[in-house]
């Protein structure tokens, strides 16, 4: 399929980013993180201005738009404590992570703001995560809940997650949509899939990556954010954006959720599909990079705009290169080259994006949340330090039992 799309300039990607220098990072970040903890027992964290504040119920009602609390970042909030649990084994960690289990167990039973697409990202680093790490049954009951939920948001006629609320639901003309962000919440239905045995659930996974690679992804390996569907007629209607330049441009962060979803699908199926589909789209991203390797927060923008950046998606795209590395065979050229690639990327977020310990109590600086909505613009997100933790704990250790 994307048998065009080539790498320019494979050299610009070769570096010396070693595992010390790896672990130099991770030790930096791990400092960040404990002392947010005190803060951040009982409840998930939301961006500031640099700083992180208690997201409590209610608190961030203008976010993309009116959302509740706990939304869709709050997720790896936890999920970044579970990675320090993992590595340091300090029980405070895990103490707030089961607390904010706790939490996710109240939304999962009450069905509080999970009308949408975004389930997966709330439930896999926070229960799937714990089930994983310490087999706790109670998360694991509430991330099977959601998967149950998230069910009901999957069209199986059209084959995709539907943005919002169902597709029978008057005048929900926007709502029946698909978009790049969900390859993130197939893991979810993956999961549970291999705990249940319903093979409802892998079938909806798989057909949502296939209607993404259809309608999603163009044939040059850039992407569309969303792609309208007709709910009445089921037509596809065509391309557009929410949080994008405009609607025939790639916005970065969506794409990387591409570059990231793409592997765990391939991990789940080993559908060679996958694998062709993940080249097309990293290719794509990598091709684009600016200099500096720090991208732009959409792909029209490049060396010498004034634009914001998003290092966040450089940060997901790195932990996505790093699980397809680790998945592909010996003998694939491009085993090294993600490896490399996602080398070179980090090392240019040390350099340019991570907080050097007096910037705010953020790891990752620069993360754009939604430049046309104006929110989040140029600051640290949750997801960015995820992702830039967890792409660091796979250079250090590609072994590393993914929660997705
Ligand atoms: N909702 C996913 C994102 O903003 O990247």
């Amino acid at each position: 399929m994307f048998e065009n799309v080539k790498i320019n300039n494979p050299e610009r990607f070769e570096n010396d980013f070693t595992v010390e220098e790896a672990k130099k990072a991770l030790d930096a970040s791990i400092e960040i993180l404990k002392k947010t903890l005190p803060r951040f027992t009982d409840s998930f964290a939301m961006p500031v201005g640099g700083f992180y504040r208690e997201a409590k119920n209610g608190w961030s009602k203008n976010r993309y738009k009116q959302s509740p609390l706990p939304d869709w970042t709050s997720g790896m909030w936890t999920g970044l404590y579970w990675m320090v649990y993992e590595i340091t084994k300090d029980e405070a960690f895990r103490q707030a992570c089961e607390n904010h289990i706790k939490i996710m167990q109240k939304v999962a039973d009450e069905k509080i703001a999970l009308n949408d697409h975004d389930i997966g990202f709330k439930f896999t680093p926070t229960c799937v995560a714990a089930y994983k790490l310490t087999g706790n049954e109670e998360a694991k009951k509430t991330a099977l809940k959601a998967a149950e939920i998230l069910l009901e948001h999957y069209c199986p006629i059209n084959k995709f997650i539907i943005r919002e609320g169902l597709r029978t639901d008057e005048g929900n003309y926007d709502g029946y949509r698909t978009l790049v962000d969900s390859m993130m919440n197939i893991p979810l239905f993956f999961w549970a899939y291999e705990e249940t045995g319903n093979k409802a659930y892998y079938d909806a996974a798989v057909g949502h990556y296939n209607t993404t690679a259809k309608y999603l992804v163009r044939d040059d390996g850039s992407s569309y954010h969303h792609y309208q569907f007709d709910p009445e007629t089921l037509a596809p209607v065509g391309g557009v954006t929410w949080q994008g330049n405009r609607d025939e441009s790639c916005w970065t962060r969506g794409h990387s959720w591409l570059v990231y979803g793409y592997p765990v699908a391939y991990r789940y199926t080993k559908d060679e599909k996958t694998v062709d589909i993940h080249r097309g789209v990293t290719y794509y991203f990598l091709n684009n990079l600016p200099t500096d390797l720090i991208p732009y927060w959409d792909f029209d923008f490049n060396d010498f705009s004034l634009e914001p950046r998003d290092s966040s998606a450089a940060a997901v795209v790195c932990a996505g290169l790093l699980e397809m590395s680790s998945l592909l065979p010996d003998d694939s050229p491009d085993k090294k080259f993600f490896k490399n690639a996602a080398g070179a990327i980090l090392k240019a977020l040390i350099k340019h994006c991570l907080n050097k310990g007096d910037e705010g109590d953020g790891i990752l600086l620069h993360s754009t949340g939604s430049k046309p909505h104006n929110l989040l613009v140029d600051t640290v997100e949750t997801y960015a330090d995820y992702f830039f933790v967890e792409a660091l704990v796979r250079y250090i250790n590609p072994d590393w039992k993914a929660y997705w």
